[in-house]
């Protein structure tokens, strides 16, 4: 709290963990918290409000999120009227456990909660009591939360909730529910104000969009992506994720003929080999995945693809690693996010046995990350020479003289800096291919 020109200003920390969905429920939450007098502060010190949005999808992410809550004990304890909340798909998991293990925490609330943040707050604002409220339900995140947005070219857009999937190692749907679409009319109308607001990109995020209104049956996948590339004024429509069990012909056309619909598709296969592919429960087989592949580039020859490998599941033996290793080889991705897998309890690959051991784990991963970086710097290496519409973003990590964008093709491409803005599409020349960045010159 500050009190700046006679007027008490009230400040909240956000920390966030996790993937798009839960970035993207963040920014729910601070929408809410700015209505009832929050700002939104980057010092933690100066926070009234402190707020871990959480992931447990992987034991690592656990960790991270109990080192921070560990952190926050001595600001408490310097500050009382401190208010400390856990959100998120670890609050979910663990519920009131959370309170228990650390009292210095003032409330949970579960991932179909967000609504209901303010309402929490202003509880405790009054009673400073505990609060824990992780009721899973049905409900789906009501459509008039309000949003600010953390990005400011591109806005995230939930275009569903939850998962049906129970892929075996995965914990996402006991934290978040079965599967709820949004109407295809409030999706729309949230891109259109995102684009009244001066955004140009937006990605589309569920869990698994390929399934986006099977329940509601208002419109599938294809006809909302075919909805948003029609709103005036959109530049690039991204997606995420698609499993592949249910990307249909209707939605690689989509993507083939839609303007502002990417050329990139983040299609996770998770592994290589048919046996652990049914013991993961993925529904499809090598064969069928390849066929798809081969659908995807038949329509869409410039298509990126990206996707996401674990290695070490329960029972993995060298044979099916090399057969991953293979696969790998002949899909040929731009690129993969590389995961050691990690036992959830409650899932029902944690009590498979054969569990895999560490140094095994570890040893296979760099080999796979090895074996497609090789294939990433190929792909990009074809890239010489090339001319690329990118969109601006900013200044590079490194180098304020070094701009960065990102093709349609959701590569990175570093450029000089000259006078380009935020969110101009400028064309750039590749001149350096290399294996996670494309280096180039723009062209006038
Ligand atoms: N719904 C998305 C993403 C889910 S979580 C999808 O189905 O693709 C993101 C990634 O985390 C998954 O794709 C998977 O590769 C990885 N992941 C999930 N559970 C994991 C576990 N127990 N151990 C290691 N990686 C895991
Ligand atoms: Fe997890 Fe599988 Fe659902 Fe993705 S599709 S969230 S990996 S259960
Ligand atoms: Fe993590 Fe939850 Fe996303 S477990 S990956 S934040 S859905």
């Amino acid at each position: 709290m500050k009190r700046i020109d006679g007027k008490v200003h009230r400040f909240a920390h956000l920390i966030v963990y996790g993937c798009q969905m839960n970035q993207s429920d963040a920014e729910r939450m601070l929408g809410q918290l700015k209505t009832i007098g929050y700002e939104p502060t980057e010092e933690m010190g100066e926070a009234d409000l402190i707020l871990i949005n959480t992931c447990c999808v992987r034991e690592t992410a656990e960790d991270r999120v109990y080192g921070k809550i560990g952190e926050i004990k001595h600001l408490k304890r310097q500050n009382p009227d401190l208010i400390f909340g856990i959100t998120g798909c670890m609050a979910q998991k663990e519920g009131e456990a959370l309170i228990k293990r650390a009292p210095h925490i003032d409330f949970v609330l579960g991932t179909n909660k967000v609504h209901e943040l303010t309402r929490v707050v202003r509880e405790i604002e009054a009673e400073h009591g505990h609060v824990v409220d992780v009721e899973l339900g049905e409900t789906e995140l009501p459509d008039d939360v309000p949003v600010a947005r953390s990005g400011k070219l591109s806005a995230w857009i939930p275009i569903m909730y939850g998962c049906n999937n129970f892929c075996t190692y995965c914990i996402v749907p006991y934290v978040r529910g079965r599967e709820r679409s949004r109407l295809p009319e409030e999706i729309v109308k949230e891109v259109r104000e995102a684009v009244a607001a001066g955004y140009e990109e937006v990605t589309l995020l569920g869990q698994n969009v390929n399934s986006y209104g099977k329940d509601h049956k208002q419109a599938d996948f294809a006809d909302l992506l075919k909805m948003v590339d029609e709103v005036p004024g959109i530049r690039r429509v991204r997606f995420m994720t698609s499993h592949p069990k249910d990307l249909s012909d209707k939605v690689i056309a989509a993507i083939r003929d839609g303007e502002h619909l990417c050329e990139h598709i983040h299609l996770p296969v998770q592994y290589g080999s048919n046996r652990i592919l049914k013991a993961m429960n993925r529904v499809y087989t090598v064969e069928s995945y390849k066929d798809l592949v081969r659908r995807i580039r038949a329509a869409i020859p410039e298509v990126s693809l990206t996707t996401d490998l674990i290695v070490g599941f329960p029972g993995e033996t060298d044979e099916d690693f090399a057969q991953m290793l293979d696969f790998l080889r002949e899909i040929r991705y731009d690129s993969a996010y590389t995961f050691i897998y990690s036992k959830r309890s409650g899932t029902p690959a944690a009590k498979m046995e054969d569990q895999v051991p560490e140094d095994v784990k570890k040893a296979r991963l760099q080999q796979l990350m090895d074996v497609q970086n090789e294939i990433s710097l190929e792909i990009n290496t074809k890239l010489l020479g090339r001319e690329v519409e990118v969109m601006v973003e900013g200044p590079s990590k490194n180098d304020a003289a070094v701009w960065s964008g990102r093709t349609r093709t959701n590569k990175i491409v570093l450029f000089a800096h000259d006078g380009e803005q935020p969110g101009d599409f400028v064309t750039v020349k590749i001149t350096h291919p290399q294996t996670w960045v494309l280096k180039g010159e723009r062209v006038h």
